[in-house]
């Protein structure tokens, strides 16, 4: 018998970079929340101690440089587990678009396969195990609304947003999470005021979330891809609020309380962009 895993897309609500570190990674202050959008990972025993990894995808590999597979290795070394994993993946959600969608495989191989093969590890293990595969990673562990910290290890749970529909749109361009970060003049940055988001979200107060999220990242993106900051413009001009870059980039997503309104932006995008989603919050 074998298990299955939902892998849900984030969206950064906010991103803010406190400085540069010692191990070349930043230290972060994030607001992350998950989205109804989501990878489908199904886990089989294998009866030889291999991992092996099935997708249909033109973007992402099947090998050891797959997230997925590099969960699996890692809790076997972890747990000295000597069976094999056959891991089928379904994937829904955009490649290199600051979705998280590599990260919450992983995260989600973690889960099942502590589940598959009975290691009864607690949530906090499976962070810490799923740090050494990527910063994202130990958010995606919980899935749920959180602030994050450190290089993205510290995870802090958070009351869910308020109830909206996010329309999110891809322009057709992958960006690099490590070249953007390179970019960044931490000197520069004008830091966010993260605790207003945190009062936003215990008062279920959409507007105000709207107001404060914010993304330091987004800067270098959008001066670096026109086509970025284009989407921007017109997500903002249609009615969306809160419209920001998640993560790295390039997707830019924009949040409405009325499904109606998010219809009438998600068909209006569409005619612009190839790759566009209307999904509820679910955090
Ligand atoms: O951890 P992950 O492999 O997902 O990170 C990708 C790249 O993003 C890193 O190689 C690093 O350049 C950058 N990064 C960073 N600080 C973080 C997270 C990621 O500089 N907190």
């Amino acid at each position: 018998m074998g298990v299955l895993e939902k892998a849900p897309a984030k969206i950064n609500l906010s991103l803010d970079v406190l400085g540069k570190r010692d191990d070349g990674y930043h230290e972060v202050e994030m607001i992350m929340t998950t989205i109804d959008l989501y990878d489908r990972i199904e886990l089989e025993s294998l009866a030889n101690d291999t991992i092996h990894v099935s997708l249909a995808s033109r973007y992402v590999p099947s090998d050891e440089r797959n997230l997925a597979y590099k969960a699996a290795q890692v809790l076997k070394d972890h747990c000295n587990i000597n069976n094999g994993v056959h891991i089928r993946m379904d994937k829904n959600i955009p490649v290199s678009a600051g979705l998280g969608g590599g990260s919450s495989d992983a995260a989600a191989v973690l889960r099942g396969l502590n589940r598959l093969w009975k290691l009864e590890l607690p949530l906090e293990e499976l962070a810490h195990i799923g740090s050494a595969i990527g910063s994202d990673v130990p958010f995606c562990v919980y899935n749920n609304t959180a602030l994050v910290k450190g290089r993205g290890e510290k995870v802090f749970p958070l009351p869910k947003p308020p109830p909206c529909w996010v329309i999110l749109a891809k322009p057709d361009i992958g960006v690099s999470t490590s070249k953007i970060f390179q970019l960044l003049n931490t000197e520069d940055v004008v830091h966010l005021r993260t605790e207003e988001i945190v009062n936003a979200l215990i008062a279920k107060d959409f507007q105000k979330l709207c107001t404060y999220s914010a993304n330091v990242l987004e800067k270098v993106t959008l001066e670096r891809y026109p086509e970025v900051l284009e989407l921007k413009k017109k997500m903002t001009g249609a009615g969306a609020l809160g419209v920001l870059m998640s993560g790295s980039g390039p997707t830019i997503y924009g949040l409405v309380q009325q499904e109606k309104k998010g219809i009438s932006i998600y068909n209006g995008l569409r005619g612009f962009c190839d790759e566009v989603y209307l999904v509820r919050m679910l955090g």
